[in-house]
């Protein structure tokens, strides 16, 4: 679906989340860069688990919450970048807790160095308490970043209709849950 398109239905569909002051801010044009990207990278499995079009929602998911929360717009630049690469590294769609480190590994051949992306990537698929020993050393912001690329990749459970609210870091997050479903009828 155009991203115009979807933009619109979501304000008509949820006319209280501000999703058309998004469209206008500063955080739809990090988003769409890093968006067209997707269609780029290459991916060890593309299918409907954990491929281009959850990848797609979790950005588009992560960019909600980075305008919500005003993250400063370098560190959501980061973070975009983080979803782009998640999961790229993946080999099949089992349950991986070291396919962060493979994603980062992708990410590194296509791109310059960067601690916070790098992190943000390698750390996802591990429990939070460990891997925040990690991306709590990173320079300020980045453990919500690191917060909101969990969420997003969270949100994106509505796939499987397992998501918990409890699941959730951000308050934000959970009034993204019903717009969460609604990505994954309508970004397929
Ligand atoms: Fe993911």
């Amino acid at each position: 679906m155009n991203s115009d398109l979807l933009i619109h239905r979501l304000d008509r569909q949820f006319p209280g989340l501000g999703f058309a002051e998004w469209r206008a801010g500063p955080y739809h044009a990090l988003w769409e860069a890093r968006a067209q990207r997707i269609g780029l990278v290459p991916f060890g499995v593309d299918g409907a688990i954990h491929g281009r079009a959850h990848t797609r929602r979790v950005l588009l998911l992560s960019a909600f919450l980075a305008a919500r929360r005003s993250l400063a717009p370098e560190m959501a630049d980061r973070l975009f970048m983080a979803c782009v690469y998640h999961d790229t590294g993946r080999q099949d769609d089992q349950v991986d807790p070291t396919h962060g480190e493979c994603s980062c590994a992708v990410y590194r051949r296509e791109n310059p160095p960067d601690e916070v992306v790098e992190a943000l990537i390698r750390w996802h698929c591990i429990t939070d308490k460990v891997a925040m020993e990690q991306i709590g050393r990173l320079p300020q912001g980045a453990v919500t970043a690191f917060r909101m690329l969990k969420d997003a990749d969270a949100l994106d459970r509505q796939r499987f209709g397992d998501l918990r609210a409890e699941m959730l870091r951000l308050p934000d997050s959970r009034l993204l849950i019903p717009v969460a479903k609604y990505l994954v009828d309508f970004m397929r």
